[in-house]
C-alpha cells in the first residue's frame, strides 16, 4: 500500500512510525512531513491545507490511502476532494468534521444522539464556561469562576468574531478517548490525559498540549466508546454524513458520570504520541479498513505498558510558534531509551534545528506510568537547545 500522510507535527511522526512498521506498507509519503518523518519515508513540500496540491501529489504518486492528521484540512474539505478523486481517505469529510469545527453543531448532534454533555446556559453568569464557536486552536475557551472573569471572557471571546456558546462549569477530571471509525463502527484505541496549560501545576496560558500519558486509571475505554462515540456515529450516519476517521472525545468525568466537553475529528496531539506507541496490531491495516468503510475484521489492543510524553517547546510558546534555527543536541542519545517525535524541526546545513512552537515530543514506555515518566524525563535530560522549555510535572500526579 502506498500511503500519503498529511501534516507535519509530532502526532504525524508517531503515526508515521506505526505505519512504517506495517507489513502492508510499500511506500510512505508525507506532505509536508518533517525531518523525523523523513527518516521513515519521502517528504514533499506541499502544505497540509493545499487541497489541489495534495490531489496532484496523490495522483502522481499513485497513492492508495491518504491519512489526514490536522483539523484545518479536514474542516476545509480536503478529505472530500481526495475521496471524490477515488482515493481512500482516513479522515472525515467537511460535513462530519463539523463535530470539531462548530461547537453548536456538536451540541446539536450530541443532543440528538442522547449523549450527556455540558449543559448550555442562556446567560453568562459565573460559574460558567464561555466558548467562541469555530476553530480557535484551544484559545477560544474561557473558564469563569467570578463575575470579573465573565466580563473579561466576553471581551476576549468577542475578539474571535464568532457566536458564543455558554456552558455550565463542570468539575471532575478530564480524559481524551479515541476511536477509529468507518462511518458505522467504532474501534477503541485508547485514552490519554493531556496537559493543556503552559506551566507546571496547570498554570499559565492554554497551549496545544504540553504532555500526556496513557492509560488513565479508572477509564474503561471500550465502555466509553460504546456510550459516547457509537451514538454520535449513528447520528452522523443517519444524517447522511458518516464519520470516517479518528473520533476524539474530550470528556469531563464528573461524580454524575462522563460529560462531553468537545469532539475532535482527528487524532490528538500530544495524545497520539502516547496512544499509538501502546497499540498492538497493524495500525495501517486498521486505518485502511476504516477508510474503506469496513472495520469489522479489525482488532487493535492496548499493550499492558504505560506511556508518557513530554513536549519540548521554544522559549515563548504559546505566544510564539516560530522559534527557528537553534541547533538541537542529543537527539540520538535520547532515542536510546525513548521515541523522539519531531513536531517543529528543520534541517539546516545538515543539522537538526528548531522550527516551531512544539518542537519535540519525547515518549517513553514502561511497566507503569511512574516508570515511563522517569524514563521520558531521563531522555529529555539528554536533549538540549537554546531556549528549551518543558513542563516538569507531566503525569506526576498519575501515580503508578
Ligand atoms: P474545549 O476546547 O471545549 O475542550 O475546552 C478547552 C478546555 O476548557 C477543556 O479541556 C477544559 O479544561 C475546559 N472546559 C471546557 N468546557 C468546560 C466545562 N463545561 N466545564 C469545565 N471546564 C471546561
Ligand atoms: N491535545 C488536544 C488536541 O489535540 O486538541
Amino acid at each position: 500500500m502506498k500511503v500519503l500522510l498529511v501534516g507535519s507535527g509530532a502526532r504525524e511522526h508517531a503515526l508515521a512510525w506505526a505505519i512504517a512498521r506495517s507489513p502492508s506498507l510499500t511506500e510512505l509519503h508525507a506532505a509536508p512531513g518533517n525531518p523525523g518523518i523523513a527518516a521513515l519515508g519521502h517528504c514533499h513540500p506541499v502544505r497540509a491545507d493545499d487541497g489541489d496540491g495534495l490531489l496532484d501529489l496523490a495522483r502522481t504518486l499513485g497513492i492508495d490511502l491518504a491519512v489526514i492528521g490536522p483539523e484545518a484540512p479536514l474542516v476545509a474539505g480536503v478529505g472530500d476532494e481526495l475521496r471524490h478523486a477515488g482515493i481512500a481517505v482516513f479522515g472525515p469529510g467537511a460535513e462530519a468534521a463539523r463535530v470539531e469545527g462548530s461547537k453548536s453543531f456538536a451540541k446539536e448532534v450530541l443532543a440528538a444522539a442522547g449523549v450527556a454533555a455540558a449543559a448550555t446556559l442562556s446567560v453568562a453568569r459565573a460559574p460558567c464556561v464561555i466558548k467562541a464557536d469555530g476553530l480557535a486552536a484551544g484559545k477560544g475557551v474561557f473558564v469563569c469562576r467570578t463575575a470579573a472573569e465573565v466580563d473579561e471572557a466576553l471581551r476576549g471571546a468577542a475578539a474571535f468574531g464568532t457566536s458564543l456558546v455558554i456552558e455550565e462549569l463542570l468539575e471532575g477530571y478530564e480524559v481524551s478517548v479515541f476511536a477509529l471509525c468507518d462511518g458505522n463502527r467504532a474501534v477503541p484505541i485508547g485514552a490519554a490525559q493531556d496537559f493543556k496549560r503552559a506551566g507546571d501545576g496547570d498554570t499559565g496560558p492554554n497551549t496545544g498540549g504540553m504532555g500526556a500519558y496513557s492509560p488513565v486509571a479508572g477509564t474503561d475505554v471500550a465502555a466509553l466508546v460504546e456510550q459516547i462515540h457509537q451514538p454520535v456515529l449513528d447520528e452522523l450516519a443517519r444524517r447522511g454524513t458518516p464519520f470516517v476517521g479518528c473520533l476524539f472525545a474530550g470528556l469531563m468525568v464528573t461524580t454524575d458520570g462522563p460529560r462531553v466537553l468537545e469532539f475532535n475529528a482527528r487524532f490528538g496531539d500530544p495524545e497520539t504520541q502516547v496512544v499509538v506507541p501502546r497499540l498492538e496490531g497493524d495500525l495501517l491495516h486498521a486505518l485502511a479498513a476504516a477508510a474503506n468503510r469496513d472495520l469489522s475484521g479489525v482488532s487493535l489492543h492496548e499493550s499492558a505498558e504505560a506511556a508518557v510524553t513530554v513536549v519540548l517547546t521554544g522559549p515563548e510558546y504559546p505566544a510564539r510558534s516560530d522559534y527557528a534555527g537553534a541547533p538541537i543536541e542529543g537527539l540520538e542519545a535520547a532515542a536510546d531509551d525513548a521515541f523522539v517525535f519531531h513536531g517543529g524541526t528543520a534541517v539546516r546545513d545538515g543539522r537538526v534545528v528548531t522550527n516551531g512552537g512544539r518542537i519535540l515530543s519525547v515518549t517513553a514506555l514502561a511497566a507503569t506510568v511512574g516508570e515511563a515518566r522517569a524514563r521520558a524525563y531521563g531522555a529529555v535530560d539528554k536533549v538540549s537547545f537554546q531556549g528549551m522549555r518543558y513542563r516538569r510535572d507531566i503525569a506526576a500526579a498519575a501515580g503508578g
